[in-house]
């Protein structure tokens, strides 16, 4: 898999991160190039990891196995349209990682019948523990699935989605979600302090806590909601506090902020579409 080339269109943080793993991982640092409109950033690029870089988008995709649009979502139509010849010349793949742009929009800019995998990742994919839903239109073949997923493994796990028409609800839930966990870690935070513990304490107890409880639900064959109910002993200081949560309307409020983020993502593709 990794004598292919890949050539990323947009060299921002997501790009940094995706050939930083991918050049750890082994991939061959020739075959990955960036295009990118800033001298500063190429020059980042090329000192960091020594990929080949250039100010070309359709320089960047010719010869390439796999064009990856890494750019920002409001980006995504202008530099479709300009490489989309050569892609459909090529026969190349097409990766998408744009937030909330949808796969018909871009085969569209594309110009033809394009194979098109369109990836949701998340922002831990910046510190590679990202966690990225793929979804592979009809025209992708077994190998360039196999290739996607591979460049999306260099920054964290991958699974598959039967349908785009998931990706609203995924953005909802992993798009969103590592600022959900923030607001809770925040929550706790305060909490703590309004507790009489000072910044410190709390910052180091609640990570260390968010952290742990994380690391035991992955490697549990139990779901969270067994491992909860083993902390919750009865008559215990957990189960007061759970019982303040629940009357509290958390699950309402949970499902609620979910739907709200799921409407959001599709009314943002719909407007990325230019709908
Ligand atoms: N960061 C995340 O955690 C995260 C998570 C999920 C999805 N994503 C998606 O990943 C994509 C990239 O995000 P990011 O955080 O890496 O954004 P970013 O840092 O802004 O990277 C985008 C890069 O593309 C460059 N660019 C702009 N116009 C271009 C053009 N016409 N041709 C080639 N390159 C161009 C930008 O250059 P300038 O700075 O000069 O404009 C910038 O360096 C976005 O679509 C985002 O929705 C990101």
């Amino acid at each position: 898999m990794n004598s292919k080339t890949i050539a990323f269109l947009g060299g921002g943080n997501m790009a940094a991160s995706l050939v930083g793993g991918l050049v750890s991982g082994g991939w061959p640092v020739a075959q990955l190039r960036v295009a990118e409109p800033l001298a500063e950033k190429r020059q980042d690029l090329a000192a960091r990891f020594g990929v080949y870089t250039t100010p070309e988008n359709t320089e960047a995709v010719t010869e390439a196995d796999v064009a990856v649009l890494a750019v920002k979502p409001q980006q995504v139509s202008t530099v479709a349209r300009e490489i989309g010849k050569a892609v459909m010349d090529q026969g190349s793949l097409v990766v998408s990682i744009a937030a909330g742009v949808r796969e018909p929009d871009i085969r569209r800019w594309l110009g033809f019948e394009a194979p098109v995998v369109r990836a949701m990742p998340n922002t831990p994919a910046l510190v590679g523990s990202g966690a990225t839903a793929l979804a592979a239109n009809p025209h992708v073949t077994t190998e360039q699935r196999d290739l996607a997923e591979s460049i999306l493994r260099a920054v964290g796990m991958v699974l598959w989605l039967s349908d785009e028409s998931q990706m609203d609800a995924v953005t909802a839930l992993s798009g969103s979600g590592p600022a959900y966990f923030f607001l809770l870690m925040e929550l706790l935070e305060e909490a703590g302090g309004r507790l009489g513990l000072d910044q410190q304490t709390t910052r180091l107890l609640t990570l260390e806590t968010a952290f742990g409880t994380a690391k035991m639900a992955l490697e549990s064959p139990e779901g969270p909601d067994d491992l909860r109910r083993r902390v919750t002993s009865p008559g215990g200081t957990t189960e007061q506090a759970i019982r303040r949560l629940e009357e509290g309307g958390i699950r309402g409020l949970f499902q609620a902020a979910l739907e709200a983020a799921r409407d959001r993502a599709t009314e943002i593709g719909k407007e990325l579409g230019g709908e």
